[in-house]
């Protein structure tokens, strides 16, 4: 069989005497569409980071795309595309200055720069957008450009962290359809956190439900929904199995997810101010 795009062997990663990460073992196999599926605070940002290799894990081991995180850094950066949950593009630049500065950054000649740039642009519809300053693009369109910048390099592995965070429902809707047609067509291996059930259900062929830093359960959405299903709850959402596997809500307090969302929102207006 081939070997997977990600292996994680009993992750650990702590802050102090808080354990943000704890014993996460995974296997993602190649072409994957996977999500890490928690509330505010479980420790799907330090997976995804000690993934990407911002930080090292306190304990334990993890390859990606067979190199490992702590002696093969830069081969896994050569690999990877990376949408961080916080935003990151640049609002002096257009979206195409943009979009080129980092496949500069990869080493991409000129003409595969040019080629590239129109069909990322394509892909999350903003073509007709390019020569404008990422300044005047919408919440909603500079999450696009990100996506479509983490591709520009043809990554094998895509981590896309909260990538609808705060959005309408419409503009998730769009993004969602990019994220099944970059899985599909570029055939690139997708890893997203996201603590919207809906959509880890609609996305993902697999779910890491996580909660305080550990993995409670793993599998397909239908089969974790089977495993709750009864006669009094027929039909289970995969917020049934959260419940069912933790006994408390996914959303902590609405009050908290709002204002993170919130959070995130005014750090985009400002940035395009
Ligand atoms: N640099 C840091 N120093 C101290 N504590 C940290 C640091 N980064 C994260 N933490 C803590 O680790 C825990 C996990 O954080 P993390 O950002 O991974 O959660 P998350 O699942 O991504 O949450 P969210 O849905 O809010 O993005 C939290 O309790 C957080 O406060
Ligand atoms: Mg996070």
């Amino acid at each position: 069989m081939e070997a997977p795009a990600i292996v994680t062997h009993d992750l650990v990663r702590r802050f102090d005497d808080l354990t943000a990460v704890d014993h996460v073992s995974l296997k993602i196999q190649k072409g994957e569409l996977f999500g890490l599926l928690g509330p505010n605070g479980a420790g799907k940002t330090t997976i995804v980071k000690i993934l990407t290799t911002l930080i090292k894990p306190t304990a334990g081991s993890a390859t990606v795309w067979g190199y490992d995180i702590l002696k093969d850094q830069d081969m896994i950066r050569a690999h990877i595309g990376v949408v961080f949950q916080d935003p990151s593009v640049d609002n002096k630049l257009t979206g195409r200055e943009n979009l080129d500065f980092h496949a500069r950054m990869y080493g991409l000649d000129r003409a595969t720069r040019e080629r590239r740039v129109e069909e990322v642009l394509k892909l999350v519809e903003l073509s007709d957008k390019a020569d404008i300053l990422l300044g005047k693009y919408s919440g909603g369109m500079q999450r696009r450009l990100e996506i479509a910048r983490g591709l520009m390099h043809h990554p094998n592995v895509l981590f896309l962290d909260e990538p609808t965070l705060g959005l309408d429902a419409q503009t998730r809707r769009h993004i969602w359809s990019y994220i099944k047609e970059m899985n599909e067509s570029e055939h690139v291996t997708i890893i997203l956190t996201t603590h919207y059930m809906e959509e880890a259900d609609f996305l993902c062929d697999r779910v890491a439900i996580i909660d305080h830093g550990r993995i409670i359960v793993c599998d397909h959405p239908g089969v974790l929904k089977s495993m709750v299903r009864s006669e009094e709850l027929p039909d289970p959402s995969l917020e049934d199995v959260f419940l069912h596997f933790t006994g408390r809500e996914i959303r902590d307090e609405e009050g908290n997810e709002g204002q993170h969302a919130r959070k995130i929102m005014r750090h985009w207006r400002m940035k395009r101010r």
